[in-house]
């Protein structure tokens, strides 16, 4: 049992997940309804983005996925993709000291190539310099999309049995598994979505077959610690039956002890 505080006393989240996964949405309404830029709304999120991170790593979660940017969203206005790319590099370089004081990794998921130089120069020093980390995992999924990964894993695996080097008779679950951008990281146990969006939205096709899913009306800039806390404790009380009975979850159980 993990004991967190909310700020109104302590919270008792009977579960902390080891991996949760994060779509950051609602930046565009936040800002709209305050007759700001989009990308104003961006700029707010960067405050929420600090603050879900800083929290996780004190829960104790292992992995934290984070979905800053799709393969879709190379398609909106100009200068919005600039000002995120911008947002991107500038965050990189303000949090590098965080990360190394809270033992946190930095990864990316994604196409990083379609990235501008300096963001991609920005990813690989964080990457470079927070290897040896072993708090937690920080991914971002920056130009990712899920199908993409799919194809992307796709291609290495035939390109291997074109060369001989696997048998296509072979080829499972967890030979799909191996070829993703990041193999080592464990499905996520929870997604959360802000903004009261009910879509997955191309994010983790493969790995969010059996992650809970908790969404909150809660625009993305203003997801708040005790929010993100109420959606932990949301995702504490579900049971998880990974396509079991409730009968045989309890024989496991029982087993187990
Ligand atoms: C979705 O909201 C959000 C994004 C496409 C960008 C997410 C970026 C951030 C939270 C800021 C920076 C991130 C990092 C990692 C530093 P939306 O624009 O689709 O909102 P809407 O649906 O209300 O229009």
């Amino acid at each position: 049992m993990k004991i967190s505080s909310n700020g109104n006393g302590p919270t008792v989240l009977s579960k902390v997940p080891r991996h949760v996964a994060v779509v950051m949405d609602g930046n565009g309404r936040w800002a709209k309804k305050r007759f700001l830029p989009r990308v104003e709304g961006h700029r707010a999120g960067v405050k929420s983005v600090r603050m879900i991170v800083e929290e996780s790593r004190r829960l104790g979660i292992r992995y934290l996925t984070l979905f800053a940017f799709s393969t879709e969203n190379w398609q909106r206005p100009r200068d919005e993709v600039s000002s995120l790319m911008k947002l991107f590099a500038q965050y990189l370089e303000s949090e590098l000291e965080l990360m190394l004081k809270n033992d946190i990794r930095l990864r990316a998921v994604g196409d990083l190539s379609r990235l501008p130089k300096e963001v991609q120069h920005s990813l690989q020093k964080n990457f470079d310099r927070t290897k040896d980390m072993q708090g937690m995992d920080l991914v971002l999924a920056v130009s990712y999309g899920g199908r993409d990964e799919l194809v992307h894993a796709a291609r290495r695996i035939a390109e291997k049995a074109r060369s001989g080097e696997l048998d296509p008779d072979s080829i499972s679950e967890a030979t799909i598994t191996e070829h993703l951008y990041a193999p080592d990281v464990p499905d996520p146990d929870v997604l959360i979505r802000t903004s009261d969006e009910n879509r997955i939205s191309n994010f983790l096709l493969w790995q969010l077959a059996y992650s809970e899913i908790v969404v909150t009306p809660v625009l993305w800039p203003d997801f708040s610690k005790e929010e993100y806390t109420r959606c932990l404790q949301e995702f504490s009380g579900r049971t998880r039956r990974f396509g079991l009975t409730d009968e045989q979850l309890a024989q496991g159980a029982a087993a187990a002890k």
